[in-house]
């Protein structure tokens, strides 16, 4: 571990309150072209770096990390690939249910569970109980759509009986209701949309993007992304 740039890094997050970060994990697919592989060594490549990066975070001092693992669009994709990404979202799985002594986080899989296969489901939900006292937080936005989200919300909330709604109960009714609002959204892979992510919860997140793909991104590059968000001065639509 390099100390001294991880003391760096934790000073910064410490000084700006930085405690979700959320990233769209773009760039396995080119990767892997990039050096003749096909699509799924990518994925894998991808899955690897997913594992580490959050370890970054965690030494880092920042609490909570959200990752864009598949959208409610990604069903779109060759079934071949797909397969491959659900495979390595199961393999997580057994991993982080082995290791969670060590690990210490809270896992929440963000997303309509229905539609994934009802192993994969249930192994979901597995994690999510038997780490739901964990204070580190890692959120897996899986089968996951910003829109479709809101959706089924106003639709939780209409079924409560609910004839009128504040933010605050929308808010509650999101599958991210057991947590903060994301502080910064880091996208790579040199695009610059959102692509259906976190579309409520972004509101007043800071956006960060790199050119760098997905299984290469670093220390140095969190370091980037956590330099820029301390220069950042958040007025949440006051002047300060
Ligand atoms: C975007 O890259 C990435 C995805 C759609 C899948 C992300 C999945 C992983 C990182 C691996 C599995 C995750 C976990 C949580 C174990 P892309 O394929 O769109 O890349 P491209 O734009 O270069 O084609």
């Amino acid at each position: 571990m390099n100390t001294s740039q991880y003391d760096r890094i934790r000073e910064k997050v410490a000084a700006t309150g930085l405690s979700h970060i959320a990233f769209i994990m773009d760039g396995n697919g080119r990767w892997a072209t990039g050096r003749g592989l096909p699509r799924e060594a990518g994925h894998r490549a991808g899955g690897e770096n997913f594992k580490k990066v959050v370890r970054m975070c965690g030494d880092c001092g920042i609490d909570a990390v959200t990752v864009y693992a598949f959208s409610t669009e990604n069903w779109k994709r060759p079934s071949a690939e797909v397969n491959a990404i659900m495979r390595l979202l199961d393999s997580f799985i057994g991993d982080a249910k082995r290791e969670k002594e060590e690990n210490g986080i809270r896992y929440v899989f963000l997303g309509d569970k229905a539609a994934l296969a009802p192993a994969l489901a249930q192994k979901c939900e597995e994690l999510e109980q038997i780490t739901k006292n964990y204070k580190r937080l890692l959120n897996i936005a899986l089968n996951y759509g910003g829109r479709a989200e809101i959706v089924h919300a106003c639709n939780t909330l209409i079924a409560s009986g609910k004839t009128e709604v504040t933010e605050a109960d929308v808010s509650a009714a999101l599958y991210t209701a057991h947590c903060d609002d994301p502080d910064l959204i880091v996208r790579t892979a040199g695009e610059y949309r959102l692509s259906n992510f976190l579309l409520w919860q972004s509101a007043y997140a800071e956006f960060f993007f790199t050119d760098t793909l997905w299984p290469d991104y670093s220390l140095d590059d969190l370091e980037d992304a956590v330099n820029s968000f301390s220069g950042r001065r958040r007025r949440f639509g006051a002047v300060l």
